[in-house]
């Protein structure tokens, strides 16, 4: 443990207080009312944030004092006392406690008595033992029924006590589950929520390995220790979860609003070979009528692996190939993983190499590690001049018509074990190494590349990452990596999208299907609805497993397949005002119970449904064979939207749910905007708007753009307000700014439709 000593001194300077203990200096600095940093050098004199974007402080009101063995701070909301050792609580303005450090002793997990500990050592096992020191330690205590959300990907529940978490990017074929301690993201965020209603958030920005123990070996406390880096944390007070998630994205950034038809419906595969292949798929897809905007191009494309190349033997002129795809309302996706394969005359390698563009190892020799090409190098992303020439390279595939980046392998993953700690590499404009840059090295690959194709194309960058860090979200979308096709994996979806969503990954996806195993029919069917509001929507597998595109399994599946696709783009204009508004507020569109109805102690743990937005309420069938199930409805007045029934909220429902129906509920005063069946984004103006409107009191804003450039930023859009109150529903167009506006507006209540051709000022009775 860092030992600070007693305090000596205190003193004022802008919004920093600097707290002298007889050791080391700490920096206690007011980010506004609600966000308070706590920051110790070690490493680095000033924050080296990876994560946040220039300065966030705002210029803040706080008093301070020092009385000789505490230091107190306070804002209008947030009181910070300061002890020795830098010990810290928290309290409200009206001096209630939110969180207190932890001061008593830390215990080690019992897992077996010292001598059968003795004899298995000596037998040569591996004993696990909890380990309390590392060289930033932060102990919080916990309180009973505290409940502790966040942590990025992890493979857990909605609720992380009780486990230990690993902040490490890593790449593993092995079946994610509760007690794998880290997977490909590391988003060093939590979130508590206690029994008494206070909940905060704590942000640790350090990216080197750290450790969250979530409570795992006492009831007490929550340990958090970090292998190196600086003692770097923002303390967030939100009297909500959502002003929480709201203050970390005013920290770290919001996603920006991505092109509408990335919200449709994507297929991939590793691997669609050649041009045969794809457009196999392509005309199956419109020959199937499974609506579909974007076909993923995995590895099998570059000749030999080779990034920035097209095989020319399996795709004779690929930019024919991408057109005629586009033709067709298809967009393309590539595939662009790190690794540059070690090949003497391949232009990449050898400008790169150059340049001095890669990582080299402690002698300064490129260094070199094997993915899928082989021998290869690695581009130091954390490098200004690599990111531009990075994104440079990129016009490749934008020459090209392709629409997308997927980064893949950019924790990075390797081949021949993962790369020593003392790898050196840059960190903008410093010289570091692998255990600091490790855990951004896929955040900086996809700020390459969304820097890159935005500068190439103008418009809203397409980047599906799979290593992120905090604030990742700024750069690309994620998907979750390497899943299998088994049931556990389709009922992880929901708490892990969902704590994605509470870390300021809003656009998120699952592999539909499984990547890894052969699916099966009920399964895959069973995936793509608990999906079909996931903002990326794509089905994709692995070599060598069975074929799992919707026409595999027969007419049924195909059919039942068939229709919640069509459900997905009926919905897109709702997931797109959420994304609209998900810029503004760093909400996410898959949301856990608990973000709306916290208060609810039944809703609080729940990991089997999810709300999309605030008013509708999705509660896939995960278990292999069920026809039913239940379903946790909090109080207030919900409408099954599948039957259009009235249901009183505050209580389990079993809902009926044979193999073709997923159980929805929206919020009674719920508006929400559908569009007509298409088979792509594109394929036909979107002059119609269907509301599909819930009686009751309520208001929605929707919006309108050309749903592909950053005109929006720029007042390039129209926005729509819609009231729902008793029988009657208004609209009225309150910002203009895009010239296309919607030719009808289609109002379907209790089954009956009324079509509005005043689409700017209207009032329906419902
Ligand atoms: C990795 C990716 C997977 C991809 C494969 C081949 O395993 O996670 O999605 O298909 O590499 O590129």
């Amino acid at each position: 443990m860092i030992n600070f000593g007693k305090i000596t001194g205190a003193k004022a300077q802008g919004n920093k207080v600097f707290v002298s203990f007889e050791k080391k200096e700490a920096i206690i600095e007011v980010i506004c009312d609600s966000i308070i940093n706590v920051f110790v050098p070690f490493d680095t004199k000033e924050h080296n944030s990876k994560a946040i974007d220039g300065n966030k402080a705002k210029k803040t009101e706080f008093t301070f004092s020092f009385s000789g063995n505490a230091v107190t701070l306070s804002t209008e909301t947030v009181t910070a006392k300061i002890y020795k050792d830098l010990k810290i609580d928290f309290y409200t303005a009206s001096g209630e406690i939110i969180c207190r450090d932890y001061r008593g002793k830390m215990q080690t997990l019992v897992r077996m008595s010292e001598a059968d500990a003795a004899l298995m050592a000596k037998e040569g096992h591996r004993i696990q033992r909890a380990e309390f020191d590392k060289k930033i330690n932060v102990v919080k205590r916990l309180e009973r029924g505290e409940v502790l959300y966040g942590l990025g990907d992890k493979a857990g529940f909605m609720d992380k006590r009780g486990y230990e978490y690993v902040m490490w990017n890593t790449d593993t074929t092995a079946h994610h589950d509760e007690q794998m301690p880290s997977l490909y993201k590391s988003i060093p965020f939590y979130i508590s929520k206690k029994k008494n209603g206070k909940k905060y958030g704590i942000f640790f920005d350090n990216t080197h390995k750290s450790v969250f123990n979530m409570g795992k070996d006492s009831p007490d406390y929550l340990w958090y220790g970090a292998d190196g880096g600086n003692l770097d944390y923002y303390f967030i007070y939100g009297t909500t979860l959502a002003d929480i998630v709201t203050s970390y994205t005013y920290l770290t950034g919001r996603a920006p609003l991505p092109q509408r038809w990335t919200l449709g419906y994507h297929q991939s595969r590793w691997g669609y070979v050649d041009e045969a292949d794809v457009n196999y798929i392509s005309s199956s897809m419109r020959e199937n009528k499974i609506p579909c905007d974007a076909i993923h191009l995995d590895i099998d494309y570059m000749d030999n692996y080779k990034i920035f190349t097209w095989d020319k033997n399996r795709y004779k002129n690929p930019k024919k190939t991408v057109d005629n795809l586009r033709k067709n309302g298809f967009k393309v996706i590539n595939i662009v993983d790190p690794g540059i394969k070690v090949e003497k005359d391949y232009d990449i390698y050898e400008e790169g190499l150059k340049k001095g563009f890669f990582a080299t190892d402690s002698n300064g020799l490129p260094y070199v590690n094997a993915v899928w090409p082989g021998d290869s190098l690695f581009p130091d992303f954390g490098s200004p001049d690599v990111r531009e020439w990075w994104g440079e390279n990129l016009r490749f595939y934008s020459d090209m018509g392709t629409a997308g980046i997927w980064n893949d392998m950019n924790e990075p993953a390797n081949f021949r074990g993962e790369l020593p700690e003392d790898v050196v590499f840059t960190d903008e404009n410093r010289k570091t190494n692998h255990a600091e840059m490790h855990n951004v090295y896929g955040h900086n690959m996809s700020r390459a590349t969304y820097e890159g194709i935005k500068k190439h194309t103008g418009k809203r960058p397409f980047v599906i990452t799979r290593a992120c860090y905090a604030g990742s979200q700024k750069y690309a979308t994620a998907w979750t990596g390497d899943n299998r096709s088994v049931w556990a994996h389709l009922r992880a979806l929901i708490p892990q999208l969902c704590s994605l969503g509470m870390c300021g990954m809003p656009i998120v996806g699952t592999d539909i299907g499984g990547f890894m195993q052969d699916t099966t029919p009920e399964l895959l069917l069973r995936w793509v609805e608990a999906a079909v509001f996931s903002p990326l929507f794509r089905n994709h597998c692995n070599k060598g497993s069975r074929y799992q595109e919707p026409w595999r399994f027969g007419k049924e599946t195909l059919d039942i397949y068939r229709k919640f696709v069509e459900l997905r783009y009926a919905f897109i204009p709702y997931l797109y005002d959420l994304l609209f508004e998900e810029e503004k507020t760093g909400l996410p569109v898959m949301r856990p119970l608990a973000l709306h109805y916290e208060n609810d102690t039944r809703a609080e743990r729940c990991n089997n449904q999810f709300l999309v937005g605030k008013s509708l309420m999705c509660a896939p069938v995960i278990e292999q064979g069920a026809l039913d199930r239940s379903v946790y409805l909090p109080k207030g007045e919900w409408y099954d939207v599948n039957t259009g029934k009235k249901i009183k909220g505050g209580k389990s429902i079993v809902a009926n749910a044979p193999i073709d129906t997923l159980p929805l509920y929206a919020k009674a005063g719920a508006v929400l905007p559908n569009y007509e069946p298409m088979q792509y984004i594109g394929e036909k103006p979107l002059d119609t708007l269907i509301l599909r409107v819930f009686k009751g009191e309520g208001t929605y804003t929707h919006y309108q753009d050309n749903g592909e450039d950053f005109a929006y930023r720029d007042g390039g859009y129209n926005k729509y307000e819609f009231t729902v109150s008793g029988n009657s529903l208004r609209g009225r167009l309150t910002h203009e700014g895009y010239d296309r506006k919607y030719k009808k507006i289609i109002v379907v209540c209790d089954g009956k439709s009324t079509t509005v051709k005043n689409t700017q000022d209207f009032e329906v009775k419902l």
